[in-house]
């Protein structure tokens, strides 16, 4: 039977409006890269991460020209359980709102973070109703008994209330922001275990003697073959076995420890995020403190998603879309790269506020196909940080559209070093070249007012000054053709050879530019002395520019 025509042309009508509308951020799979898409478009996140105590509104107004100048186009800032539900079953969101609504006047974009049952390990941000309640509320508890400010995973009413109000903040986001202005949520923050590697509470005692649950020895022994090594070997040291208590299959050692809690910590923020899911499925993701090397499993904030559990995490948190490092330590691409293990998309929340922060960012939206990149207290940058980040960011911004349409295909890379003494160069394999990319650390040069106005925006002019002896090395390429790359970066010169067979590689043309709304604007050709007669392309030290080379061989 043919519909009616009326009630159906009035249907469409009806929905057109509706149609029109952003879909909700969302993740989206382009080749290995997985890229966040906001506003129907993927998105590099240009972020900064504000200071524990920076996010609220009234405090924030006046740094928000700031944080617009230095390029960011997204905030991650905290939403405090014990602000947002004073008194349990009473919510109010006014800081969230404050948020959003200058976050939109300013057209940037949020990252929420959940600073609910754990902060840092502790349980800090929890309301004061249940700080003070160890009955209704049990603490984590050391070997000898002692409670420690950190809420028992092993508590399902600890979960349950944290999931309630975790899903309140949903509900109230998906009421009062239709816009999306917030893209991201990250559930809880820096999860961890210390002083000792696990809870010894008699609930926690009673699950460590337990079967370990047969979901995990599924989901290791369906993966086996992707594995984080140390896993792997942790496993098999204590014998490989696919049933029995945790210290049977994982060893009665401090790592097999760290492995029951971090499957108890996964489930409990699994039930967190699943709840706020349910209401506002936006992308979410949890976080983890990295180890210093030597230290043991308790000594640090053990358990959480870190790279040698991040099979543990994704076995027992399904609803967590990925797992993010915060990078403070100076060997980032480490770091980096192992949050990319098993398919993980990469997006860095925090990471050490310092010049390097500029090439980190290129490195690794380049070499790692990261989704968004955020400094710490961002709020707080100051010269000569700020000024390099925002020229870095004057990049990023620029080369987005070409960077997603890349990513994901073999056809980005990136290079840094990552300390003015790491003297090494670094060789690049991009198609059908190679590239070998040696370092400069200096100054920057002595600009004249009017050249520093063109080859920059206003911001970079500003910014030029005052930084003597910190500028950082490093950057990314794009491969625009088989013969036809831009690089983006700062203190590198580059040499090329063909990958494959005798012949020379050849400097056809080397242009400085930049994009304006997706269009190249030609500013000068690079060649003689600035190309070393042909031999190489250099980005100068000490300031950031962009330049498209061709090659041929001869
Ligand atoms: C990592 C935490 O996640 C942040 O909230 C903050 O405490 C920083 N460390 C301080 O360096």
């Amino acid at each position: 039977m043919k519909p009616p025509v009326i009630p159906l042309l009035l249907g469409i009508l009806l929905l057109a409006p509706a149609l029109a509308v952003s879909e909700l951020p969302h993740l989206r799979k382009e080749g290995t890269a997985t890229q966040l898409i906001v506003d129907n478009r993927p998105c590099l996140v240009r972020g900064g991460e504000l200071g524990n105590s920076s996010g609220e509104p009234e405090f924030l107004r006046p740094s928000w020209s700031k944080l617009q100048k230095m390029n960011l186009n997204t905030v991650v800032a905290p939403v405090a359980w014990d602000v947002i539900e004073p008194a349990e079953g009473t919510y109010d969101f006014a800081t969230v709102d404050g948020l959003i609504a200058d976050a939109r006047a300013c057209e940037m974009r949020l990252v929420l973070l959940w600073f609910g049952s754990w902060k840092n390990s502790m349980s800090c941000y929890a309301p004061s109703w249940v700080k003070r309640d160890l009955t209704r509320f049990p603490r984590a508890q050391d070997s000898v008994g002692r409670n420690q400010e950190i809420l028992s995973p092993f508590s399902t009413t600890n979960r349950d209330t944290d999931a309630r109000a975790f899903a309140a903040l949903m509900h109230h986001l998906k009421a009062t922001d239709p816009a999306h202005t917030v893209i991201m949520v990250q559930v809880e923050n820096e999860i961890g275990m210390i002083p000792e590697a696990r809870d010894h509470r008699p609930e926690a005692e009673k699950a460590y003697g337990a079967a370990v649950p047969s979901t995990l020895i599924d989901y290791l022994t369906k993966n086996r073959a992707q594995l984080a090594p140390e896993l792997l070997a942790v496993w098999t040291a204590a014998g490989g076995k696919t049933s029995g208590s945790w210290s049977e299959v994982f060893g009665a050692t401090p790592a097999g420890e760290e492995i029951f809690m971090a499957w108890y910590f996964g489930i409990y923020t699994q039930a967190v995020a699943a709840a706020g899911k349910a209401v506002l499925p936006l992308p979410m993701y949890a976080n983890a403190a990295l180890i210093r090397p030597g230290y043991q499993p308790g000594q640090y904030p053990s358990a959480g998603p870190l790279p040698h559990l991040i099979d543990i995490w994704r076995a027992a948190a399904p609803a967590l879309d990925f797992l993010s490092p915060d990078i403070y330590f100076q060997n980032f691409s480490y770091w980096a790269q192992l949050y990319t293990r098993s398919g993980n998309p990469l997006f860095i929340p925090e990471a050490m506020r310092s010049p390097e922060a500029s090439v980190n960012a290129l490195f690794a939206f380049g070499a790692l196909d990261a989704m968004g990149f955020c400094p710490f207290a961002i709020e707080s940058n100051t010269e000569p940080a700020a000024g390099f980040l925002t020229e870095s960011f004057d990049l990023v911004r620029q080369l987005t559209p070409l960077l997603v349409e890349k990513q994901g295909r073999g056809l980005t890379a990136g290079f840094l070093q990552e300390s003015a003494e790491s003297k090494q160069p670094q060789q690049v394999r991009l198609g059908g070249w190679t590239f070998r990319v040696a370092f400069e650390r200096a100054a920057p040069p002595q600009l004249a007012d009017g050249l520093a106005v063109i080859i920059g925006t206003e911001n970079t002019a500003l910014s030029a000054s005052g930084r003597a002896g910190a500028a950082p090395a490093g950057g990314l390429v794009i491969a625009l053709g088989e013969d036809e790359f831009l690089f983006a970066g700062i203190g590198l010169t580059i040499t090329f050879a063909p990958a494959v067979g005798g012949e020379t590689a050849g400097l056809l043309t080397v242009e400085e530019g930049r994009f304006t709304d997706g269009q190249w604007q030609h500013l000068r050709w690079l060649n003689g002395d600035q190309t070393h007669q042909g031999r190489h392309v250099r980005l100068e030290p000490g300031r950031f520019s962009l330049q498209r080379v061709k090659l041929y061989r001869y």
